[in-house]
């Protein structure tokens, strides 16, 4: 019987599309293709993996180089083309900047995998996902973003670091817009099925909600000239796994809200089902009035970047 394997493409092979590619390969997802302006950083990258398969015993085919072709039928596209701040360049620099090269990117993949789901990694994130849906033309059941499986992950791994537990039992995400009012849910948490409240003090679940909220910078100010890029990378290929694998997952993305919790025409992070047609639900979880104040202040600021954006005409 003939079968086809899963295609997943990668768009930006720097530090988060090459990391991508390298997950993405070694869990046997798919094929993978690695695309960046820089061809040939791309083409050497895919191909230095591919000669990994060997010695790990893997064996997705890696390809790579800057021309969209290669990209044809994909099941999944992850977009991370773009920059990083830089100092001296505003916010809206880095807006304006990195909406041209994904609005790019987006209608290049759109074009040549009509069918395909979109995973947008690139920053500003939320801003970045209304920039791919525009110019992809897809629904939002296949524009999604990147951002609450890392900030979860970062959650998980500080509260299992404070108790001494496998990550593995810890369950927690965060709602929201990926910046500083991003909305860890502590109330949510819990720890092989023991709510996070029963285990450690306020004082303690305060001060992991604040690194979660700056665990991007504090990355950031360690690396010194980039930022973030293992777990960025496997949080994406996470998503991008709950797709291929028809997973039905429960996982904290960007999607467009149209109407949830009290939303419309909004990216925002909420927990979200995923499985082959990308976004399949959005439950729909009771927030107390200090969470439901906090998401609608992180909401105010990725509609603020978005206006943003309608300004500078990208
Ligand atoms: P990087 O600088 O290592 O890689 C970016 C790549 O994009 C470069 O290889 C560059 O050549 C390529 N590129 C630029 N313009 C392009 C175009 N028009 N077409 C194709 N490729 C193009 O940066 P890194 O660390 O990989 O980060 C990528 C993006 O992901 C940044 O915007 C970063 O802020 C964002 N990011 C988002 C996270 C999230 O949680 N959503 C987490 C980590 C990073
Ligand atoms: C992060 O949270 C930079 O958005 C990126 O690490």
């Amino acid at each position: 019987m003939a079968t086809r394997r899963a295609k997943i493409s990668v768009i930006g092979a720097g530090f988060v599309g090459s990391t991508c590619a390298h997950w993405a390969a070694s869990r046997e997802l798919g094929d993978v293709v690695l695309i960046d302006i820089n061809g040939d950083a791309a083409k050497g990258r895919a191909l230095d993996l591919h000669e990994s398969s060997p010695v790990e015993g893997f064996d997705s085919n890696i390809t790579g180089g800057s021309d969209y072709a290669l990209t044809q039928d994909s099941d999944v596209v992850i977009i991370t083309a773009g920059l990083p701040r830089k100092p001296g360049m505003s916010r809206d620099d880095l807006l304006s900047t990195n909406a041209k090269i994904v609005k790019e990117c987006a209608e290049q993949s759109a074009k040549f995998s009509p069918h395909s789901v979109l995973i947008i990694v690139s920053n500003p994130l939320d801003a970045m996902c209304h920039v791919a849906m525009k110019a992809s033309g897809f629904p939002r059941e296949r524009v999604l973003g990147m951002a609450g499986v890392l900030d979860g992950a970062r959650f998980r791994s500080f509260i299992a670091r404070e108790l001494d537990v496998s990550v593995e039992d810890v369950q927690a995400f965060v709602f929201g817009g990926h910046g500083d009012t991003m909305v860890p849910m502590p109330r949510y948490v819990t720890v092989g099925g023991i709510p996070l409240e029963q285990l450690l003090s306020k004082e303690k679940i305060d001060a992991i909600v604040d690194r979660t909220r700056k665990g991007g910078a504090e990355i950031v100010n360690l690396l010194k000239t980039g930022s973030a890029y293992y777990a960025p990378s496997a949080a994406a290929v996470q998503m991008a796994e709950a797709i291929i694998k028809d997973k039905k997952r429960y996982l904290p993305c960007a999607v467009l809200l149209q109407g949830e919790y009290g939303t419309k025409d909004l990216f925002c992070g909420v927990v979200a089902k995923l499985g082959a047609k990308g976004l399949e639900s959005i439950p729909t979880l009771s927030l107390n009035s200090e969470e439901k104040a906090m998401f609608e202040k992180s909401a105010a600021s990725v509609k603020e970047l978005v206006e943003a954006m309608a300004k500078l005409g990208v």
